[in-house]
């Protein structure tokens, strides 16, 4: 396989998750007019062989395609395996996901598991697949696609922003990991983005106000401009850098404190009492 899709103007592989439909098609376009060949993976294969033709159209560059539901484990394995043994690879994009807005009350707990299933098992093994891969290699890069329902779990239904999070700090986890193995980890968190992803959890995104709802091509062409700067995590709706600077400021000046011999004052004031 990656005999027949080298070439020497090429900038390696990308394998994309999720290529099917809305960011990860994006994602497809982009980084091939980048000079990227692409392996693309979603259920669709009918879907997934009109986005890889039109892109060998226009661009020239091999697309192939993997048809696979990652909830499902043979099916995971293939792509897992695709990724092990694929020496052209340089990049993964963790793109799949589903979300939910229903609150626990209202939701079918089955769903969750297989929110669970797509957004932190299926990332968390294809991570695994790629990694040892791309250091061996020499580097490479894996950007994860996040949400900013990681750091605002209040905002739509908990179990998704709990695999979003789960994204986030896997992720700001690898990227101190593997850093020095040249190996670079970006985790996107996008705000509201216009794609079918919110009508298949069941609020179209026309009912959200279109202010805070950005096109799916400026945000894949923002989250790639970060990428391009050097950053380990981008949010593309943020005006201010400084405020995210801010928020991890504030998380490191917790880290020196947050595991001690002793329970804190407070604590033990309260036990003695
Ligand atoms: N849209 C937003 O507002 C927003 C905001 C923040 C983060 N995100 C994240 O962005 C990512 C992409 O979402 P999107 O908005 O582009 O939604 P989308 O248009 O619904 O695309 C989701 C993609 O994932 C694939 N997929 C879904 N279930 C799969 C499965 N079991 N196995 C393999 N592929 C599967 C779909 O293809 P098939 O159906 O063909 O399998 C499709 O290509 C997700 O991780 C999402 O959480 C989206």
């Amino acid at each position: 396989m990656s005999e027949q899709i080298m070439n020497t103007s090429s900038k390696g592989t990308a394998l994309i998750t999720g290529a099917s439909s809305g960011i990860g098609a994006i994602y497809a376009d982009r980084l091939a007019r980048r000079g990227y060949d692409l392996i693309l993976v979603a259920r669709d294969r009918e879907r997934l062989g009109a986005v890889a033709k039109g892109l060998t159209d226009e661009t020239g560059r091999s697309v192939e395609i993997i048809g696979a539901d990652l909830n499902n484990k043979p099916d995971l394995a293939r792509v897992e395996q695709a990724l092990r043994t694929d020496a052209s690879i340089t990049m993964l994009v963790n793109n799949a996901g589903v979300a939910a807005t229903s609150t626990l009350l209202e939701s079918d707990v089955d769903k969750m598991d297989e929110m669970i299933t797509l957004n932190v098992r299926a990332l968390t093994r294809l991570t695994y697949a790629a990694a040892p891969g791309l250091v061996a290699r020499g580097g490479g890069t894996i950007i994860n696609i996040a949400s900013i329902v990681g750091v605002r779990p209040e905002a739509l239904n908990g179990v998704y922003g709990g695999t979003k999070a789960f994204v986030l700090a896997l992720s700001m986890s690898l990227q101190k990991e593997l850093a020095e193995k040249n190996v670079r980890v970006q985790a996107v968190l996008p705000g509201a983005t216009a794609t079918d992803l919110w009508g298949k959890a069941g609020l179209p995104v026309e009912h959200l106000p279109s202010e805070i709802v950005m096109p799916a091509d400026d945000m894949v062409d923002a989250a790639l401009a970060g990428l391009d700067q050097g950053e380990l995590i981008t949010i593309p709706s943020l005006p201010d850098a400084a405020d995210w600077e801010a928020y991890e400021a504030a998380r490191q000046k917790l880290i020196p404190n947050l595991s001690h011999r002793v329970p804190a004052a407070r604590y033990r004031a309260a036990a003695a009492a």
